[in-house]
């Protein structure tokens, strides 16, 4: 199993400000740079979020972003997801070791783990295998940090 986190980070090493909010990100789809994105969504089985990502981007609303690719949500409380929401996400909590040995069971070979918490828990049980960084060149000074959670 391999587990990448992909990001932006702000140069200063943020990844959301405070409050979560991303607005010093260039907007997506901006120009014609994809930073990666597609080829990567290509390579990955599944992705892993925090609870706080997930709710972060149920507040973009519109158009579901990830298809029918499989999405954890991780938390440790039951987690609404809404009925509008295809049924390939789901809400998982439990041990770091047992979540991702009953991922690879289900056939999961690459996940994208997503969210400062959600990926510092990966690292600090030794399950990130790459960090894909774009750095925004962009001082935030305060914020969500990538690490250090
Ligand atoms: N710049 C970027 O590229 C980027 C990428 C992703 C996210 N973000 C931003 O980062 C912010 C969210 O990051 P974050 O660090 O606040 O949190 P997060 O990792 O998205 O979510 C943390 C929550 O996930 C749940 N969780 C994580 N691991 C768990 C486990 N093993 N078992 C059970 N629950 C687990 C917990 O939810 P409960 O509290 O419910 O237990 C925890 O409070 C948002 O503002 C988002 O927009 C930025």
């Amino acid at each position: 199993m391999k587990c990448t986190v992909y990001m932006a980070i702000s140069l200063d090493g943020f990844i959301a400000r405070k409050n979560g909010d991303l607005d010093w990100l260039p907007a997506f789809g901006a120009n014609e740079e994809d930073y990666g994105y597609h080829n990567f969504m290509e390579s990955v089985d599944a992705l892993v979020m925090g609870r706080n990502t997930f709710t972060k981007v149920l507040s973009f609303g519109g158009k579901w972003l990830y298809g029918s690719k499989p999405v954890i949500v991780l938390s440790s409380q039951p987690c609404d997801i809404p009925d509008s929401l295809p049924d390939s996400v789901e809400n998982l909590h439990g041990d770091m070791g047992d979540l991702v040995a009953g991922l690879l069971q289900r056939g999961f070979e690459h996940l994208y783990v997503d969210g400062g918490k959600t990926a510092q828990m990966f690292l600090n049980n030794d399950l990130i295998d790459r960090y894909i960084l774009t750095v925004i060149p962009v001082l935030i000074g305060t914020g969500i940090s990538l690490l250090d959670q």
